[in-house]
């Protein structure tokens, strides 16, 4: 069965059993800067498993693309991918347990054809927080699994939540025996060895968990997890998700180019492909913050791969195309964004050749010496040397080492990295103030207040908003936008509780310095573009705001202290203007 059809019965099924299929979210998550990808159907929900009313209804079902970067370095091996398709059902106070075991049950064995006999499950065995889970082990014996096949595990295994604090709550989990040995006699379906896969996750949430410990939840929710590669990879008897026709054709045109047979390498190639594909296609562009980082070390570890392989890089282009074609039928929104995605993988790897280039030139320097001075460890101000000089990611040196037999002391990287910015910072800031002798510490924070109002206009009214000018004094801002109505009270409301909402979650204001091409690439917000030379300035306040701009601004929103609205008035046809203080 391919992946497509997996997803379509799946869907179809839950439609069938009274669910509404409802839209992906973005892998990007939208108005949630606290995260970088979406991780999980789950994500986008939360709300709506915390008791605020779904506007489809208390029964849904979709598939959700998911990035996690926790194991990117894992990536290469048989099974560890960065992009996964999640499919997931849920029930909002609608449905618990035993409704929930008794169609993941139907579904694996009458829709996917699994024997009941390659199932286990594992189910919650009970703690202070949560009693043993006797009600999922007795659901499970109803539909069909003996218990020899039901396994209780702790808080470790079978328990889920996204991170330290949300709705959670005791899981069961399913399993596909592929048949193997046991490796012990011990062997289970927690254990690590191959013999069970996990195929899916049912999460009963009905707890909330936060810094002091565990409440109940309003009502009892179903959270389900299935991860398409692995099923897909199962039900087509494969070893590896890189087998199926997801992947196959850019492993086979790998294998077609390649100069060196580096089976890591090509799955690497592969799978970060196709996952720097899916977060630019939904807007990621690279950078050397957050999100931007992640997909520049996608993109990056991509790249060095290729080189590995001995594949031209002229190819890229030939490469991506086979990818979208693999992809396609999934997701058609790749074949229509073909070339912003080529535009973006092939200029980043345009930009990465020159530091690859220098910095492996540079590293190989340094690995002789630490050799040849018997040492294994590569010390800290090497690896920070090659980022600040040569521009190599501090990642990409700890894999050159581990090839070489070396290890890398990043014991002071951070502190080192940390000097270094503040540097460059109190630069620019000295260059600024050369020009502009009376900024102070209020217009200084008007400034950064500005950028903030600026984005929540645009939240609030539209993406038609943009900065038409602005004035500052130590006292209060002037705002000009381009706008074609007044704005309601609500609007107002609005926006002032948004700035305040970005001021409260102290979020670190970032001074970087690029190429305008690339600041307008990131999507920076820029006034007078004509004004800028080749190399500008873009402040990035976290995922709220990026703009062209000279600065100077604080270092953090939560040094803005209360955003207040004074006025809202017309200031010329289609231009509004907003006078507000910080108080
Ligand atoms: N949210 C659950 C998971 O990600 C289903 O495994």
């Amino acid at each position: 069965m391919k992946a497509i059809e997996i997803r379509n019965k799946y869907l179809k099924f839950f439609e069938n059993h009274g669910h509404k299929i409802i839209p992906s979210a973005p892998v990007i998550p939208e108005n949630d800067p606290s995260v970088l990808f979406t991780t999980a159907g789950m994500q986008p929900l939360v709300p709506y498993l915390l008791g605020e009313k779904h506007p489809s209804g208390t029964r849904l079902t979709d598939f959700q693309k998911c990035v996690r970067t926790n194991d990117i370095d894992e990536v290469g091996d048989n099974r560890h991918l960065t992009y996964f398709e999640m499919l997931g059902n849920w029930s909002l106070g609608d449905y618990f347990k035993d409704e929930s075991i008794s169609m993941s049950y139907e579904f694996l064995t009458k829709e996917l054809g699994i024997p009941s006999e390659k199932l286990s499950v594992t189910c919650f065995a009970g703690d202070k927080d949560c009693g043993r889970d006797n009600v999922a082990f007795e659901a499970w014996k109803r539909a069909g699994i003996p218990e020899e096949r039901i396994y209780f595990f702790e808080k470790d295994d079978n328990w889920w939540i996204a991170g330290e604090e949300g709705p959670c709550g005791p899981d069961t989990e399913m399993f596909y025996d592929t048949g193997k040995e046991k490796c012990s006699p011990e062997c289970n379906p927690a254990c690590g060895c191959g013999k069970y896969v996990e195929i899916w996750n049912n999460v009963f949430m009905e707890f909330y968990k936060d810094k002091n410990g565990y409440t109940k939840l309003k009502q009892q929710n179903v959270d389900t997890g299935l991860g398409l590669e692995r099923m897909t990879m199962l039900l087509q008897g494969k070893e590896t998700p890189f087998e199926i026709e997801l992947f196959a054709p850019v492993m086979e045109k790998l294998v077609k180019l390649q100069k060196e047979d580096l089976i890591q390498s090509r799955r690497i190639v592969a799978e970060h492909l196709r996952s720097s594909m899916m977060i630019i296609n939904d807007g990621g562009r690279p950078s050397n913050v957050d999100r931007g980082y992640i997909l520049r070390r996608l993109l990056r570890r991509m790249t060095r791969h290729l080189n590995k392989l001995g594949i031209d890089l002229n190819i890229l282009s030939e490469i991506i195309d086979t990818s979208i074609e693999a992809l396609k039928e999934l997701y058609p929104e790749l074949d229509t964004n073909r070339e912003v995605i080529k535009s973006v993988i092939i200029g980043e790897k345009d930009k990465f050749i020159k530091t690859l280039q220098n910095g492996e030139r540079e590293f190989e320097k340094v690995a002789s010496k630490t050799k040849n001075a018997g040492k294994k460890v590569i010390d800290t101000d090497a690896v920070f040397n090659l980022y600040e000089t040569y521009g190599f990611p501090p990642e990409m040196t700890e894999e050159l080492a581990k090839e070489q037999g070396l290890e890398v002391d990043m014991s002071d990287y951070q502190k080192l990295f940390a000097e270094h910015q503040e540097k460059s910072r109190m630069g620019s800031e000295q260059k600024f103030k050369g020009g502009l002798a009376s900024t102070g510490e209020m217009e200084t924070k008007y400034h950064t207040a500005t950028h903030l109002l600026n984005a929540a206009l645009k939240v609030v009214l539209g993406e038609h908003v943009h900065q038409k000018g602005s004035n500052i004094t130590a006292e209060r801002m002037r705002f000009d936008f381009s706008h074609g109505a007044k704005m309601t009270d609500e609007e107002k409301q609005k926006t002032e509780d948004l700035v305040n909402e970005y001021i409260s979650k102290n979020i670190p204001v970032e001074r970087m310095e690029m190429k305008k091409e690339e600041a307008l690439a990131l999507g920076a917000e820029a006034m007078f573009l004509d004004k800028y030379g080749d190399i500008v300035t873009v402040y990035k306040i976290g995922d709220v705001s990026i703009e062209l701009c000279g600065g100077p601004h604080v270092s953090s929103t939560g040094e803005l202290g209360h955003f207040k609205i004074k006025k809202e008035e017309a200031s010329s046809a289609g231009v509004r203007r907003i006078k507000a203080i910080l108080d």
